[in-house]
């Protein structure tokens, strides 16, 4: 249900991590020693949104942009997932549920299957959900919707009117997730670069020029107080009842 109260907790806060490349050569370091520190960020900030009362986080960590890169850097980004997919096997420990989204089917194989097995064994977990968006992109998660859609439409008792909003919700790869209500960009752009186009419809926005590597507690504590802060309207005047 949406809330136009302010002062509460976001449920879902989506994080677009970026900005550790220019990290990285500030340092006169090569671009892979800011992604390997952004990896730290990320699990510091994972953890201490759950200590904060937090219950979804998502995490862009690799678009289908993000191909575009010199293969070094790929293989980098690639080999941190890989040591990340072996690590989490101790999230049940931590009562995480994990998703990961994107399409999975371009990963080697022992890759997927790994991703697949985290998601069915962390299931059960419901108080703190960790998604990680690897090979995501926004408009990929809406035309593999519209395909399933369509096959739906072809193949079973579906008609083209019975796909409304909530229907269409569940085809995305954000199934078991709300909306966004609060999306945190660090790295000093202002744009969504191809990350969650549906669930961001009425997110919060938070800019912020540190750079991730940089962005620890204090800059998630700073933007869930901007949050706080915020009137959601909905469309709505405020005060209204909804
Ligand atoms: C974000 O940092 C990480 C990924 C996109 C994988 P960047 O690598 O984009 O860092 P900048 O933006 O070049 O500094
Ligand atoms: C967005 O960062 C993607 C991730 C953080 C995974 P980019 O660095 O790829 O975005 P652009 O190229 O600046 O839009
Ligand atoms: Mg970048």
């Amino acid at each position: 249900m949406n809330n136009t109260e302010s002062g509460g907790l976001p449920s879902h806060i989506a994080f677009i991590m970026d900005g550790n490349g220019r990290w990285a050569k500030k340092r006169g370091l090569p671009r892979n020693a800011g992604h390997k520190k952004g990896g730290d960020t990320f699990r510091e900030i994972a953890r201490h949104a759950k200590d904060c009362g937090i219950k979804y986080v998502t995490f862009f960590a690799f678009s289908t942009e993000n191909w575009k890169r010199p293969k070094e850097e790929v293989d980098a980004l690639m080999k941190l997932f890989s040591e990340y997919l072996d690590e989490a096997e101790n999230y049940a420990k931590d009562k995480t549920r994990l998703i990961f989204l994107g399409d999975k089917s371009i990963f080697p194989r022992e890759m997927s299957a790994k991703m697949v097995d985290l998601e069915k064994k962390s299931k059960q977990f419901s108080d703190f959900t960790l998604s990680l968006a690897v090979n995501y992109g926004g408009k990929d998660d809406i035309l593999q919707a519209a395909r399933r859609a369509a096959n739906l439409c072809r193949d079973r008792d579906l008609t083209p009117q019975d796909i409304d909003e909530r229907f269409f919700s569940g085809l995305l790869y954000t199934s078991a997730l709300p909306d966004v209500d609060l999306l945190i960009r660090p790295g000093g752009e202002r744009r969504l670069s191809n990350f969650l186009l549906w669930q961001c419809a009425y997110a919060e926005l938070y800019f912020s020029d540190i750079l991730w590597p940089d962005f620890g507690k204090k800059g998630l504590e700073t933007a869930i107080e901007y949050y706080k802060g915020r009137n959601r309207r909905f469309g709505n005047v405020q005060g209204a009842a909804i």
